[in-house]
């Protein structure tokens, strides 16, 4: 039995957070057995490591930041993520990999080929591929106006950077959704928070009936 894996990618503010609770309230109402985690995140290590990374005022290299979140993904993976695929389980998860990649490799390194290529290579160890992965985009006045609206209190690390590392992050993860075709879809989250939903449903449809017939 092996179950569905769903992410949800995008820059600060664009709703993956409403997007992927409202997802998985839905699929618990149809009676499916659902995981919603977020990276970095999701066990205790994770966490801790969460912590450090995003408000540990750390300055590590740029290749050990990259190490250091995907130590903290291999964990949540082993420990939560693959035991609840094999379980059968729905597992929705706020970021993953490609966050990684478009935060690290081309926000932070400037699409730096040798940060990319190690990026690359981490990727092709982590045992689990998303099914479907959701990339959120909005203009970026949109995305500052719903920053802004949060009520989260603590700014972390990589929202306090400017608008060119946002700008540059926002274009990764565009070339992510473009590249990755089948595994990616780009929806457009400018519109109300249900209208949205209904887009993100009409897009998982299929991939229950697959599940439901497996
Ligand atoms: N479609 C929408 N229309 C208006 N406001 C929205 C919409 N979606 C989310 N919001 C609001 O925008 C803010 C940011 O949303 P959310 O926390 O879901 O974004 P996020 O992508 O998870 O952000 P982050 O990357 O920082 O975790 C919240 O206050 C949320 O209520
Ligand atoms: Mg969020």
């Amino acid at each position: 039995m092996s179950g569905l894996f769903i992410t949800f990618e995008g820059g600060e503010g664009v709703g993956k957070s409403t997007q992927a609770r409202l997802l998985a309230d839905y699929l618990r109402g149809r009676g499916l057995d659902v995981d919603l985690t977020r990276e970095p995140g999701g066990t205790p290590g994770a966490e801790a490591l969460r912590d450090f990374l995003l408000f540990g005022g750390h300055d590590l290299s740029s290749r050990a930041e990259v190490m250091a979140h995907f130590a903290a993904r291999a964990d949540h993976v082993d420990r939560r993520i693959a035991p609840a695929l094999a379980a059968g389980k729905v597992v929705i998860c706020d970021r993953f990999t490609d966050s990684t990649e478009a935060y690290q490799g081309h926000g932070l390194g400037n699409g730096d080929p040798v940060l990319l290529d190690m990026i690359a290579r981490l990727r092709a160890l982590v045992p689990a591929v998303p099914d479907l992965t959701l990339v959120l985009q909005v203009p970026p006045a949109i995305a500052a106006a719903r920053m802004a609206e949060r009520a989260n209190g603590r700014t972390d690390r990589y929202e306090a950077l400017d608008t060119a590392f946002h700008a540059r992050v926002a274009a990764g993860f565009d070339m992510i959704a473009r590249r990755d075709a089948t595994r990616c879809r780009r929806i457009d989250a400018s519109a109300a928070m249900d209208a949205v939903q209904d887009d993100i449903r009409t897009v998982v449809a299929p991939y229950l009936k697959r599940a439901d017939n497996a």
